[in-house]
């Protein structure tokens, strides 16, 4: 038996000390994310697939919920070991003293990821994990705490690799990327956390003129103007798991919220169009959610008749992908989608986040760069431009 994190059995929480945590992503934002973590104090930062493995403190744990736009979740490792097979994972399981984390009248919640031979199905072995706790409870003191799969107040994940089991403590709850400011969505909305990864992908560097010319419910324009206008993501959160840990820190996470995000010197021009007047409602009242009401500039238009603001910054588009639409019609919109770019948008680097790599092809551009990202179960590409006067080689 390994339990980690020491501190966390000193009690339901942390109190003090640096431990290890998991910050879980999307598949090619592992980078941006490692740079997050960095930047607000994380050590030991190592990356994996779809997470970064980060250590800190308490405060740090509240900073990393609370900052990291492309972070979906923050999990506590603190107990790890072997099993083969269900009844070890039983016997293993039992031998945690689950009343260092929790107490009887609490409620929790078990999810399961599983990579290994041994065993077959994540439901089952969160199961067996959940009947050693009850277990456990109830011979000690009579009474069981109870499972409360949609608002518990101890999150749990169960992760199997082979033969290692490890338990982790979710510290955010709700996926990070439910912000709290989207009331409206359209009806292929990005998810907030690979909006913002997308953007600090571009290099955008928050100055110049940023605009998402098929802008839909608005995602990408808003996580533009959070990130301008220096605004945490988590600031419009209702709440974060670890605030029903029995450590909770209110007037920390309070001093975090409190914080002073000083607005940078020069603002820029953020704008979003879409075709859609019903997207662009949309839009709007998302970004008065996010009291970002006035700071963007959304307008219906489509794209063809859209004329930047400016003479250069970047462009970042989520097309349609295609799904139904006839392939010729797909052909036809990528065509009119180059000449547009070529057109109306020279000195921006314009990106495209898209799955439809054949149409693509029909904008007549040549990409600078290709990045590998996944928009739920689509494989996509999130393609960069450089849009230049005239032909590219007399530019260089
Ligand atoms: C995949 S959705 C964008 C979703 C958006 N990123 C969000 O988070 O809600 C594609 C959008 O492109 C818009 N669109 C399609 N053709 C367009 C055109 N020719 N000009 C402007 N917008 C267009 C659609 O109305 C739709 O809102």
């Amino acid at each position: 038996m390994n339990i980690r994190n020491q501190s966390l059995t000193d009690h339901a929480g942390i109190t003090s000390g640096s431990f290890d945590m998991v910050a879980k992503t999307f598949r090619g934002l592992e980078d941006v994310l490692a740079g997050e973590i960095e930047a607000i104090g994380g050590s030991k930062i190592r990356k994996g697939t779809r997470v970064v493995y980060f250590s800190g403190n308490k405060e740090l744990m509240y900073r990393a919920n609370f900052h990291l736009r492309t972070a979906l979740r923050i999990l506590i490792p603190f107990y790890e070991f072997l099993a083969k097979d269900e009844n070890e994972l039983y016997d293993r399981a039992l031998e945690f003293d689950w009343s260092s984390l929790f107490r009887k009248n609490m409620t929790f919640a078990i999810d399961g990821v599983l990579n290994s031979p041994y065993f077959n199905h994540s439901r089952y072995i969160s199961l067996k994990v959940k009947d050693a706790i009850a277990d456990q409870f109830r011979k000690k003191t009579g009474k069981r705490p109870d499972v409360d799969t949609v608002n518990p107040d101890i999150r749990l994940n169960l992760h199997i690799s082979d033969d290692r089991c490890t338990l982790l403590l979710d510290s955010s709850g709700e996926s990070l990327h439910k912000r709290g400011y989207r009331s409206e969505a359209s009806p292929a909305p990005l998810n907030e956390v690979l909006a913002a990864g997308m953007i600090m992908l571009t290099g955008w560097n928050r100055r110049s003129d940023f605009i998402d010319p098929m802008c839909g419910s608005g995602t990408i324009p808003i996580e533009a103007a959070m990130m301008a206008y220096n605004i945490p993501p988590g600031i419009y959160r209702k709440n974060f798991a670890f605030e029903k840990w029995t450590d909770f820190d209110r007037p920390l996470l309070e001093s975090i919220y409190n914080e002073d995000y000083p607005d940078l010197p020069a603002l820029p021009r953020i704008t979003g169009s879409d075709i859609s007047s019903r997207s662009i409602s949309m839009a709007r009242s998302n970004a008065k959610n996010a009291f970002l009401g006035k700071k963007i500039d959304f307008k219906i238009s489509s794209f063809e008749n859209m004329v930047p603001p400016g003479n250069g910054g970047v462009l970042v588009m989520n097309p349609p992908y295609g799904g139904r639409l006839k392939h010729e019609n797909m052909k036809a919109f990528h065509v009119i989608i180059g000449d547009c770019l070529k057109k109306n948008y020279a000195g921006y680097a314009a990106w495209i986040l898209t799955s439809n790599l054949e149409a693509l092809k029909f904008t007549g551009l040549r990409p600078d760069r290709k990045i590998l990202l996944f928009n739920g179960p689509l494989e996509c590409r999130f393609v960069k431009y450089s849009i230049y006067k005239g032909s590219k080689k007399q530019n260089r």
